[in-house]
């Protein structure tokens, strides 16, 4: 099992550290993209944490499936209303079985980048493919790697700095690797995460590894083009075999 980086210390501020990707102008369009593309079928969230997206997806009638591998995230959306009604798996989304097939599985929030290595990675679209209806769609929401702002020699890139916290990306980009350092000054805090960023070509490519193609690629959930300055995407893929 991987490591478990979404401990108690981290899911306990979760979600106030998070709080704008929780606002309901954020939250509401990747709901609608989801439910339209679920339909009258079963979803699964894989990394499911405290519920930021399952809950308000669960409202709309879409049946749903979480995995994720810490405890601590998922007992925090126990507590609030309509989670317990979810049904969760603790185990790695790479490999973890869980029962039934479905219309639709999604990884938002960058976190396809918890997995560190290419192997993982390729694993994950695996895994997805074989939970699938034929037809079925995987949705990911990852950042484009931001290598354009990384001068020749340098390693951090600042993403976040603000009196109430400062956020540095590490990259090596031999390994393809990157650490997330988090600081918050107030709350004394300090949190190191590590990723693996992925590009979206590569990630084309385990698509079609795991026996699925590619639909739709945005740059956010309103289907805004993708394009050579988007610093996110949006991508579809459609099991085919
Ligand atoms: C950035 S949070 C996103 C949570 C939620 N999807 C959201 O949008 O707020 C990433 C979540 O993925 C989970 N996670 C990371 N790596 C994982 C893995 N290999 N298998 C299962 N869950 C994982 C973490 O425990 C955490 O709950």
């Amino acid at each position: 099992m991987p490591e478990d980086h979404f401990g108690e210390r981290v899911a306990a501020r979760y979600d106030e550290t998070s709080a704008e990707m929780f606002d309901p102008a954020v939250v509401e369009p990747a709901v609608d993209f989801l439910a339209e593309l679920a339909g009258e079928g079963a979803a699964l969230e894989l990394g499911i944490g405290t519920g930021r997206i399952a809950l308000p997806l669960a409202r709309r009638g879409v049946r749903l499936h979480g995995i994720d591998l810490s405890e601590a995230m998922v007992a925090r959306l126990r507590e609030k209303p309509g989670g317990e009604e979810i049904s969760v798996t603790i185990g790695d989304f790479a490999t973890t079985k869980v029962d039934g097939t479905f219309a639709l599985a999604y990884l938002v929030w960058n976190t396809i980048n918890n997995l560190t290595t290419q192997d993982g990675q390729v694993a994950c679209f695996e895994n997805v493919a074989a939970h699938l209806e034929p037809g079925g769609c995987f949705v990911i929401e990852v950042g484009v790697p931001k290598l354009r702002r990384l001068p020749p020699g340098q390693t951090f890139v600042p993403f976040d700095v603000s009196p109430e916290h400062l956020g540095f990306d590490e990259y090596d980009v031999v390994a393809q690797g990157l650490i997330s350092h988090h600081y918050y000054p107030g709350a004394g805090e300090q949190v190191s995460m590590p990723f693996r960023y992925v590009w979206p070509a590569e990630l084309d490519l385990m698509a079609r590894i795991a026996g699925m193609s590619r639909r739709e690629r945005w740059s956010g959930w309103k289907r805004e083009p993708f394009t050579a300055e988007s610093r996110k995407h949006v991508s579809v893929w459609q099991k085919t075999s």
